[in-house]
């Protein structure tokens, strides 16, 4: 790989880690009144956040190792603008949880580096398993987004409003993966990202 190509994926995770991130879309729900939330609806919704906000790192790593593997060129650009906005999913989620006082999960870097090798270790296998890697991922994290629009305490509008948002993306996610040629994964495998998922989440949610 070259070296500028080498300085450009290190660059863009040192920014996904450690640099606030942007986004072109305005932010869902910013024009919305902040709700009158209880200490302990608060510290669940920063909780709640805070595990979007993981899944995001966690989608900037999968999408780049994916990315860095892939071998067509129009399913690397696929990647790339699905990547583009996971980057403002990041921005989103990262600035509400900063308006409720929390932090983000300090699971970030871990979970980047393990996202990353589960993203070249899919990319390697092939486009049509690459893609079905990733719809098969945003077809979960649809699911639990559900989760979280049911769990959101009904007055907190601007937090429904930026997940709201994200779920509708991840199911053109899904989409984009199909239409590119994406393998249905085999049941055993969803099953397993289903609880390696459910654990990440778990720990994000206190950590
Ligand atoms: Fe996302
Ligand atoms: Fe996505």
């Amino acid at each position: 790989m070259a070296i500028d190509r080498v300085i450009c994926e290190v660059d863009r995770v040192l920014r996904t880690l450690w640099a606030p991130a942007s986004s072109v879309r305005p932010i869902p729900g910013a024009e919305l009144p902040d709700a009158d939330l209880s200490a302990v609806e608060r510290s669940h919704v920063v909780g709640l956040m805070r595990v979007n906000h993981c899944g995001e790192v966690c989608a900037q790593a999968l999408y780049q190792g994916q990315a860095l593997t892939s071998r067509d060129f129009a399913v690397r650009e696929a990647l790339c603008v699905a990547a583009n906005e996971e980057t403002e999913h990041l921005a989103w989620t990262e600035r509400r949880i900063g308006e409720l006082g929390g932090q983000k999960s300090l699971l970030n870097p871990m979970l980047y580096a393990g996202a990353l090798s589960m993203g070249v270790a899919a990319g390697l296998l092939g486009d049509k398993w690459n893609l079905g890697f990733l719809a098969e991922t945003e077809r979960q994290v649809e699911a639990h987004l559900d989760a979280h629009l049911l769990s959101l305490p009904a007055g907190d509008e601007r937090s429904r409003a930026i997940v709201e948002q994200m779920r509708l993306d991840e199911i053109r996610h899904a989409d984009m993966a199909i239409i590119h040629g994406a393998a249905e994964l085999p049941s055993s495998i969803k099953f397993t990202m289903k609880v390696a998922a459910k654990i990440m989440t778990k720990a994000a949610y206190y950590l």
